[in-house]
C-alpha cells in the first residue's frame, strides 16, 4: 500500500476545487481498505473515504487521511424465474455499471442513467432520478465494519432509506465502508415513465417503441441537457436537498406565490429547491469564477479558479435569499469537508 502526503485533490472532487489531503491512499482491494483504515487508526487522525468526489465540496486542506475506493468487479451471481442478481465492488463507475447491466438484459437501473459516482457512494444517500431510487432494485449490500474490519451483510430494510438519505447517514454514519451492493434486476423490460419531464420528452412514442434503451438515452439527453458535465464544468449536480414541507404550509405559500412547484409525497409535499433559486433571481448568476448554472438553478458551479470558500460563502447567500422570500431552509445535499 503506497501512502502519498500532501496530496492535491483537485482531480478528486467533480468542482475541481484545489484541497491537500495530509495522507492519500488509493484502495484497491479489501486488504489495502483494511490496511489504509489501520493506519489511519495508528497514526490517530481522521480518514475521509472518496469515490468520485462527485457530492462533496472541500472548502479546506483536509488533515486526515484520505482513501480513493477504488475496488473494481461486477458479475452477475445466480438466476430465478424473473431475476438476475448482479454484484458490483464498491469502486465501479455508477454509469458504466448502469450501462453495462442494459447491454446484459438486466433491467431496472434505466432511469439512473449518467449519475456520477460510484457503487460504493449511491447507498449512502441512496441516488435517485427520473422516478427511481436505488432503493427500488437494491437486493443486499456488503459493508466493512471500521471498528472490527469485518464483512457484514444489510437487508434493503436494514439500510432504512429514505430520500436521499440512510443509516450510513444516521445511526451508522462513519461506521461503515460499503464494500460490494446487490442489485434485484428484472428480466422482463420494465418501463417507468412516471416523472413529468420523462414523460413529456418521451411523448408520441408507441408502447412497442418504448425499451429501457430508450428511456436510458432519453434519461441521458434530459440529464446533458440541463445538468453541466462535470469534466468540462465543476459541479456537483443539485447542491441543495429539495425541501419536504406540511400540506398546511404549501397552501398557505400556494397563496402567495401561486406558481410555486412542489410535489405531493406520502404525507408531506416536496418543494422544487430550483424553483425558489430561480425565484429569488440567482439563476445565471456569476462572481468571479463561481456561479450559479444559467440551465438549472440547483447546480452551483466552478468556472475555474473557484475555492471551495467561496462556494460555500455563495451557498450561505443563496440560503438567506430563499429563507426571507420564502420562508424556507434550504440544506445542502452536497457534503462540504
Ligand atoms: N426548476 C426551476 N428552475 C430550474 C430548474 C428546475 O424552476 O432552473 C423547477 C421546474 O419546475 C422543474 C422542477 O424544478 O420541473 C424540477 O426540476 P428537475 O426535474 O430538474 O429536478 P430537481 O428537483 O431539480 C431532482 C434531483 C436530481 C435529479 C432530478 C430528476 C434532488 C436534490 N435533485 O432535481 O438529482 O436528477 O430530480 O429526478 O432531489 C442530484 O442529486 O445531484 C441530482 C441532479
Amino acid at each position: 500500500m503506497e501512502i502519498l502526503e500532501n496530496f492535491n485533490l483537485k482531480h478528486f472532487n467533480t468542482f475541481h476545487v484545489s484541497a491537500h489531503g495530509r495522507y492519500f491512499v488509493n484502495a484497491t482491494d479489501l486488504t489495502c481498505l483494511r490496511d489504509a483504515l489501520a493506519f489511519a487508526n495508528k497514526k490517530e487522525i481522521p480518514f475521509m473515504l472518496i469515490g468520485q468526489g462527485s457530492n462533496l465540496l472541500f472548502k479546506e486542506d483536509y488533515p486526515g487521511l484520505i482513501i480513493e475506493i477504488n475496488v473494481r468487479g461486477r458479475k452477475l451471481i445466480r438466476e430465478d424465474d424473473d431475476t438476475y442478481f448482479v454484484k458490483a465492488r464498491c469502486g465501479e463507475n455508477w454509469h458504466a455499471f448502469v450501462q453495462w447491466c442494459l447491454d446484459n438484459k438486466f433491467y431496472g437501473l434505466e432511469n439512473l442513467s449518467l449519475i456520477p459516482g460510484t457503487i460504493g457512494a449511491a447507498p449512502v444517500q441512496n441516488i435517485g432520478a427520473y422516478g427511481v431510487e436505488l432503493c427500488d432494485v437494491m437486493v443486499s449490500l456488503d459493508a466493512l465494519e471500521i471498528a472490527t474490519g469485518e464483512l457484514k451483510t444489510f437487508t434493503n430494510a436494514e439500510c432504512d432509506f429514505s430520500y436521499r438519505n440512510s443509516v450510513f447517514k444516521q445511526g451508522l454514519k462513519d461506521q461503515y465502508v460499503i464494500y460490494s451492493v446487490t442489485f434485484g434486476l428484472s428480466k422482463k423490460p420494465v418501463i417507468n415513465i412516471r416523472y413529468a419531464a420523462l414523460a413529456k420528452a418521451l411523448e408520441g412514442i408507441s408502447l412497442d417503441a418504448l425499451t429501457p434503451e430508450l428511456v436510458s438515452q432519453t434519461v441521458c439527453d434530459i440529464r446533458r441537457s440541463k445538468l453541466p458535465n462535470p469534466q468540462r464544468l465543476g459541479n456537483a449536480g443539485s447542491f441543495f436537498w429539495n425541501p419536504e414541507i406540511s400540506l398546511e404550509n404549501y397552501t398557505l405559500l400556494q397563496e402567495e406565490h401561486p406558481g410555486i412547484v412542489g410535489y405531493p409525497t406520502a404525507d408531506k409535499v416536496k418543494l422544487a429547491a430550483a424553483w425558489l433559486i430561480e425565484q429569488a433571481g440567482w439563476k445565471g448568476y456569476r462572481e468571479g469564477d463561481v456561479g450559479v448554472h444559467e440551465d438549472h438553478a440547483l447546480v452551483l458551479v466552478n468556472y475555474g479558479q473557484a475555492t471551495g470558500a467561496e462556494l460555500v460563502d455563495l451557498s450561505r447567500r443563496i440560503q438567506a435569499s430563499v429563507k426571507v422570500k420564502y420562508g424556507i431552509e434550504l440544506m445542502p445535499e452536497v457534503r462540504i469537508i
